[in-house]
């Protein structure tokens, strides 16, 4: 097969070509190719085509997925060490894969504003780069839907990375990974209230690709310690979890470890978030482990847990009230905000701005993407995003390339958790350390993609 590292001229000339297929990139600035480091002998390979999902018998769809599977195949690579994945897009259009969660260099992050290659139809790309820290991350594609629904995260490209640790403490018995996407989605009418925001509906949600009621239950024995890596791979929609008659103690968020490992009942993941936690099998019978919004269980997420020797018909008890909360895990509260060094602070205002087409737009500051001029970093300094959400609905926020230190959520201050995307609530407020330990043009947005694709990303630029 030959590689085709694609010149970013012949890039750049693509997109301006554009056409339909090149409308769906946003056009970036270009940079050298990375030095080869020393290299595994050969590349994990992904490949991206129109694949049949089956969510049920009876019940399939036609969508992009990567090597014919939803999710795509789970990448393990230790920590540390050079990766080589050789992605080849058999699809119509142009992509790139976007490695979330690694700080990994600007060129093979997979994001074009920030000067990524592009994968053209046909065409082969290796990304090579080195998972500096383990933890649950993921992998998907970083294209623009606007509202065709079957682009982006709309679609089946997705998947588990798993960086792996150098020594692993096995602080479990059995490992399950669970990514929750959504199907078909719909937009109804936009919203006639300022607070209320565009709300796509969907007709299927899934674990794995698979309706519950078509999937094999994950099977347990009494005592054992299931560490479950929860992934929310939707598009648009929050999911909260909850396991009758079990408690989750929360390990890990976005991949990083917690300070203080928390039981709760309830979990609740913004898009692209990630949550590790451990729940031991202690009460013996059939359950189901399932989304605590109605909706989304008729509409098939969720899964059967059955311990050994149980069966029958399983049982589902809603959860008293949700406990989640952020700042269950953070351990001791940071220090107020002015007595921290620092180099600089980003106040950051969140509004939405219905279009004059009659889409919903989205502004920071009051100004949408393509007007925004870059925050300006330099290479060492320590700054506090100060994000404040000005409209009625929450945004998974995310920033490429680095991780952040949410240090206050609301009006409190919280014990530090270390994450990659943080979900801010409707009319909330979050304070956010970051050091800019990481050079090269640095994507935020939100996570939404129906929000980053109408304005709701911002561009961090090193001086
Ligand atoms: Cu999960 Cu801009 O990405
Ligand atoms: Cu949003």
């Amino acid at each position: 097969m030959a590689v085709n590292e694609i010149p970013p001229v012949t890039r750049r000339q693509a997109l301006l070509a554009g056409g339909a297929a090149g409308l769906l990139l946003r056009p970036g600035t270009s940079h050298a190719a990375p030095s080869p480091a020393s290299l595994p002998v050969r590349p994990t390979t992904l490949h991206i085509a129109p694949t049949t999902v089956e969510l049920a018998p009876g019940i399939t769809r036609r969508v992009l997925a990567y090597n014919g599977q939803v999710p795509g195949p789970v990448l393990r690579l230790p920590e540390g060490r050079p990766a080589w994945i050789r992605v080849t897009n058999g699809s119509d259009a142009p992509e790139l894969v976007h490695w979330h969660g690694l700080d990994v260099g600007a060129v093979p992050d997979g994001a074009t504003e920030e000067g990524s290659s592009i994968i053209q139809p046909g065409g082969t790309l290796d990304y090579r780069f080195v998972p500096p820290r383990s933890g649950t991350r993921w992998y998907h594609t970083h294209t623009m839907a606007m509202m065709d629904f079957s682009r982006a995260l709309y679609s089946g490209q997705f998947g588990f990375l798993i960086v792996e640790p150098r020594r692993d403490p096995g602080r479990y018995d059995r490992e399950v990974l669970l990514a929750a996407h959504h199907w078909d989605a719909d937009l109804p009418d936009m919203p006639r209230s300022p607070e209320e925001c565009a709300t796509p509906r969907y007709r299927y949600a899934t674990f794995n690709g698979r309706l519950m009621q078509a999937a094999e239950p994950i099977r347990v024995r009494q005592g054992e310690r299931v560490l479950f890596r929860f992934l929310n791979a939707s598009a648009t929609e929050t999911v909260s979890l909850a396991l009758p008659g079990h408690a989750f103690t929360v390990v890990a968020l976005d991949g990083n470890p917690v300070a203080n490992p928390a039981p709760v009942s309830v979990i609740t993941l913004g898009v692209a978030e990630r949550v590790d936690a451990i729940v031991h099998m202690n009460r013996p019978g059939c359950w189901v482990l399932g989304p605590t919004d109605p909706i989304q269980q008729t509409t098939g997420l969720g899964r059967v847990i059955e311990y050994a020797g149980r069966s029958g018909s399983p049982v589902w008890t809603p959860p008293p009230a949700s406990d989640w909360d952020y700042a269950l895990f953070g351990g001791t509260a940071a220090p107020p905000v002015e007595e921290l060094r620092l180099d600089g602070i980003f106040p950051m205002l969140f509004e939405r701005r219905p279009m004059p087409d009659g889409m919903e737009g989205w502004t920071i500051n009051g100004r949408s993407y393509a007007d925004l001029p870059p925050l300006h970093v330099r290479a060492g300094g320590r700054y506090l995003f100060r994000w404040i959400n000005l409209s009625g609905c929450a945004h998974p926020l995310h920033l490429h390339r680095h991780n952040f230190t949410v240090l206050r959520h609301g009006m409190r201050r919280i014990g530090p958790i270390e994450k990659d995307t943080v979900q801010i609530g409707r009319f909330d407020t979050i304070d956010a350390l970051f050091t800019a330990d990481n050079p090269g043009d640095t994507l935020f947005h939100c996570h939404h993609q129906m929000h980053m694709d109408y304005g709701f990303m911002q561009m961090l630029r090193y001086t």
